[in-house]
């Protein structure tokens, strides 16, 4: 039986590429050659190679002209990600392209992300590792480089979702108060005791860290702006693994330059992989390049749900077990 040809966009971890080509027709990349980040050129290798699948990753730009380009051939694009906020979902739908995902696999290392962000933030790490390697520690100091303990604050988690769920047993761990906002309250089973808000003003009012696990796209939209930044306390901390686009960069850096936001940790920015240059000359500021679910344990997870996805859909004409919209 012939194959069905796929398109990788990016290099993959080995076991998946040998995994793709065992069951596939399988065009790599196995230089990671940046031409991914064009949807033109992904439409033309898709045409090229009649492909039937395509396996993009988190970034790659799959708008609805890119959609629009793809041949007829093309029954389903598995995205290397569970954000999906760079594939024109509803564009595809109207092709009758199926979408799919990679969820559940990396909330347990996205929210190890999330916590090393906020101990960042909170204990100056960043700062400190800085001093160090250039040289410039004199040595112990009573009153050098303080933060504050995450003991007893009260983490506010903006989208309580798999992550989310997973960032708070974490942090029950630092007997930290777990608060949360989202459109819905939790079951009791899973809310576990943590307190739920169901609008933003008392919810920013209310708690000492906020971290974020939204989705991207227009929605969330910047979602953190300065009006709402002002309603934190002050001294309080911001840490973001979720989409960068839900942080409006400019608001972000006046609050951590007038103290009144104490520091913060990102690891996703707007425009990836562009970062906004006020950060740069910001020491309460730790940052990330987009490490959330950099493990080898997750990135190979990753790999083998994509290609369950494409293989129920590509090889046994069956629906994904994780298509989206
Ligand atoms: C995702 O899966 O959406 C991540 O942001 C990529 O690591």
């Amino acid at each position: 039986m012939t194959k069905p040809v796929l398109l990788i966009t990016r290099k993959l971890p080995a076991a998946i590429e040998a995994r793709a080509q065992r069951d596939y027709d399988a065009r790599l990349n196995p230089m990671d050659e940046p031409w991914f980040r064009s949807g033109a050129e992904i439409a033309r290798r898709a045409t090229e190679a009649k492909a039937d699948g395509i396996l993009i990753a988190a970034g790659d730009p799959l708008n609805a002209e890119t959609i629009a380009a793809l041949p007829a051939s093309v029954k389903g694009i598995a995205t290397f990600s569970v954000g999906y906020d760079h594939i024109d979902v509803k564009a595809a739908k109207a092709r009758g392209i199926t979408i799919m995902n990679t969820p559940e696999v990396l909330s347990f290392a996205t929210a190890e992300t999330a916590m090393t962000l906020m101990l960042m933030a909170a204990r100056r790490a960043g700062e400190g590792e800085r001093m160090v390697r250039a040289g410039k520690w004199e040595g112990w100091a009573p009153t050098q480089l303080m933060g504050v303990t995450l003991e007893g604050k009260k983490l506010g988690i903006l989208g309580m979702g798999r992550i989310g769920r997973e960032l708070a047993n974490m942090a029950r761990g630092f007997r930290m108060e777990i608060h949360y906002r989202d459109i819905n309250r939790l079951p009791p089973e899973a809310e576990l005791g943590a307190t739920y808000y169901g609008d933003d003003d008392s919810f920013l009012a209310a708690i000492d860290v906020i971290s974020m696990h939204v989705p991207g796209g227009d929605a969330t939209r910047k979602w953190l702006n300065a009006e709402r930044l002002a309603k934190m306390k002050k001294g309080s901390l911001v840490v973001n693994s979720g989409r960068g686009g839900s942080v409006d960069d400019a608001a972000l850096v006046n609050a951590l330059s007038s103290g009144h936001i104490r520091a913060a940790g990102l690891d996703v920015y707007d425009g990836e992989p562009v970062v906004f240059p006020g950060y740069f000359g910001l020491e309460n500021v730790a940052l990330l390049p987009h490490l959330g679910s950099a493990t080898i344990e997750v990135r190979d997870a990753m790999g083998n749900r994509a290609l369950e996805n494409l293989d129920a859909l590509l090889v046994h004409g069956k629906a994904p077990p994780h298509a989206v919209g």
